[in-house]
């Protein structure tokens, strides 16, 4: 085939493949196969530099460094909005919305309040030629090549779009993409992201666009700037997005009057910490753009959005000592032991420090008053210390020269940012090591924290990893212990059982591979399917997988050639302990949540939907709690339904859920 063809041909493939990832979360063909189609078109544009047009998906990995970002001046400004907190804020509004059209009650549309950077993107005829940051609201910085790499912006609209258009959204960097580019950040010495906003706005500005992709950033789409108007409501607006190829947040929702609006604000108040990004609030919309041109602006924004503001999750206290730990590798890092103080909704007494390094550069001491954030789930840390409160007798920090809990020297690596603790024994290691397996984010074994550990330890029932899963043995002694009990030990043991099987990535996770996090852990799963799988793979094919690095890979290859860790794996086996293997990968959409299905549905039998659920990573239940993250009800829904709603669990009707998977999913 002559090569414009052939390279036409794979630009097709290509961005549909990248819609079915990025925007549907439901991907047809494997990394692999997808890298092959990839490396194809790139060779073939580096013989023919002609067919590298401004749409080439290869351009989503970066293209040359520029020098700088030339001013973009906006086609038309991009405004900020009125903040209301609380209740009677967002009351006021409608009240005042109410009066200016003259209506007893407004259709609302109601969106996540994105906590990230706002972009402008330009496209001609369909072609995206010109991104810009929001900048002072009427300039902005040139981005181009860096949002070419961003996931959710298609280089290409999808059918026929004639004409300037703008689009505008929210560029956010994911919480897992964040904790795991932080802790590689800290373990290589650098200052650590302050929180996922500036990561990604930091990211938008970076010179050569290679770094913008290694930030794995997402772009969520909400609004039209100039052009011809793509639809007449938000709501529809919305969808056409989608449709055009835009990632487009599935939860947002029609609201009939400020009583459905605070629902929804409250409702999404307490999905947001198992959101996979930040939210700062909800932004409330009137639906119809005849209404919000009917409404207009003021100096400062629309008359007819608000942007609900949640409480500030930074808070000010005092720092009363720093503590050592070591970690499940032997890192040994500051902690803070804090003056207990409200953050977000929750008393904290303990944040991070991150590490010696940071502690300086930072200038925290000991009595200061220091300023503590928490951001939704993630860690709380100390920011930084007020000088102007510091008292005379501060203490500077020292960093330990001794492990604090087995007294062997430690070690520091030239170019490392932490000193460690050389001992494979350390007792500290082996708690936290298998604190983190039986953790959350790897094989969740309730009824087991540290505590339980250090003393099944103390008792000679702990030693390794495999271990745990013999503990179900001395289920009569443990029932002995204090704080146990018969029934607490069988409860036990039963979720030890339960946890046999765990999904492969959690499993990859919960061993600690060291640089493989929640989302390479994913990225591992999904390519080799097995454990086997991955433990054969050679650097050569790890390094062709989406995102692994060379590092990475290298860490992996070791990993599994290690005695040690080989022995363990076959001890793991020997006790039945198997990771499910993937099926097929389908998404993602439904990640980390909790769906509950009640009443009878029309269009889908409810075991398919569950199913559907549980291959795009969310967890179907039969019972709803606070836990849900929403429930689906259909005709006949009963108490089910009542709790949710006393809960204030969000509710949607079989049509709501329909419309947020991708067309033909059931
Ligand atoms: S609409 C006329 N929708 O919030 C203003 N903005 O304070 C149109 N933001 O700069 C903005 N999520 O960066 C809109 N769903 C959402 C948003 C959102 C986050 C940001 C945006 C804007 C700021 C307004």
């Amino acid at each position: 085939m002559d090569p414009a063809a052939r390279a036409r041909e794979l630009k097709e493939l290509l961005e549909y493949h990248n819609y079915r990832y990025y925007v549907l979360d439901s991907p047809e063909i494997s990394d692999t196969e997808w890298d092959k189609l990839f490396r194809e078109l790139v060779e073939i544009e580096a013989a023919h530099p002609e067919l590298k047009t401004p749409d080439s998906p290869t351009l989503t990995i970066g293209a040359p460094p520029v020098e700088g970002f030339p001013p973009a001046p906006h086609l038309v400004p991009m405004l900020s909005l009125d903040n209301a907190f609380g209740e009677d804020e967002l009351r006021a509004f409608d009240e005042r919305v109410r009066k200016g059209l003259g209506k007893s009650e407004i259709e609302y549309y109601a969106e996540y309040k994105f906590d990230g950077a706002s972009i402008s993107l330009i496209y001609d005829d369909g072609v995206l030629v010109r991104a810009a940051t929001r900048g002072n609201g009427v300039v902005g910085e040139e981005i181009t090549s860096n949002a070419r790499t961003v996931r959710g912006i298609p280089l290409r609209l999808r059918g026929a779009v004639a004409g300037v258009v703008e689009i505008r959204g929210e560029v956010v960097m994911l919480k897992e993409v964040f904790a795991e580019i932080n802790r590689k950040r800290i373990a290589r010495g650098d200052q650590p992201f302050a929180n996922p906003r500036n990561a990604a706005a930091g990211g938008l500005r970076q010179l050569d666009s290679a770094l913008t992709a290694a930030r794995k950033l997402n772009f969520f789409a909400y609004a039209q700037g100039a052009g011809p108007a793509l639809a007449g409501s938000q709501s529809r607006l919305l969808e056409r997005l989608k449709e055009l190829g835009f990632a487009v947040r599935p939860e947002a929702r029609i609201c009939r009057g400020a009583d459905e609006l605070w629902g929804f604000v409250d409702a999404t108040h307490r999905q947001r910490p198992t959101l996979p990004f930040g939210i700062d609030g909800v932004v409330a919309k009137v639906n119809s753009f005849v209404e919000q041109e009917e409404l207009g602006f003021t100096a400062r924004g629309p008359r007819w959005a608000i942007a609900v503001k949640f409480p500030a999750e930074e808070a000010f206290t005092l720092l009363r000592d720093v503590i050592w730990q070591v970690g499940r590798t032997g890192s040994i890092t500051p902690v803070a032991d804090l003056e207990p103080v409200q953050v977000g909704g929750v008393t904290v007494s303990r944040a991070t420090l991150h590490n010696f390094g940071d502690l300086t550069r930072k200038d925290v001491r000991i009595g200061d008053t220091v300023i503590v954030r928490r951001a939704g789930d993630v860690i709380p840390e100390v920011v930084g210390a007020l000088l102007e409160k510091r008292p005379a007798d501060a203490r500077v920090v020292e960093e330990p020269t001794q492990c604090p809990a087995c007294a062997t020297p430690v070690h520091r690596e030239p170019d490392d940012a932490v000193a460690k603790c050389p001992n494979k024994h350390c007792p500290a290691q082996i708690v936290e090591k298998m604190v983190h397996f039986v953790g959350r984010g790897a094989l969740d074994i309730e009824g087991l924290g540290p505590k339980q550990i250090e003393r099944f330890i103390e008792l000679g029932y702990l030693q390794d990893l495999p271990s745990i899963f013999q503990l179900p043995l001395h289920e009569k002694e443990i029932a002995e212990q204090e704080g146990f009990g018969e029934i607490s030990a069988a409860k036990l043991v039963r979720s030890i059982e339960a946890s046999k099987h765990p999904t492969l990535d959690r499993f990859l996770v919960g061993i600690g591979i060291p640089q493989v996090g929640v989302s390479t852990a994913k990225d591992l799963a999904q390519e080799f399917r097995s454990l086997e799988g991955l433990a054969n793979a050679t650097l050569e094919r790890l390094v062709q997988v989406r995102d692994i690095g060379e590092r990475t890979a290298a860490e992996i290859v070791e990993f599994f050639q290690e005695e040690e860790n080989i022995e363990m794996l076959r001890a793991f086996q020997d006790l039945g302990v198997a990771p499910i293997e993937p099926e097929a990968r389908a998404g993602n959409l439904f990640e980390g949540q909790t769906i509950v299905f009640t009443g009878s549905l029309e269009s889908f039998k409810r075991e398919q939907a569950e199913e559907f659920v549980r291959s795009q990573g969310g967890t179907p239940a039969g019972s709803v709690s606070k836990k849900t993250s929403f429930v689906v009800a259909g005709p006949g829904a009963g108490s089910k339904l009542q709790k949710a709603q006393e809960l204030g669990v969000p509710v949607y009707d079989e049509q709501q859920f329909l419309e947020m998977l991708p067309e033909g999913s059931l």
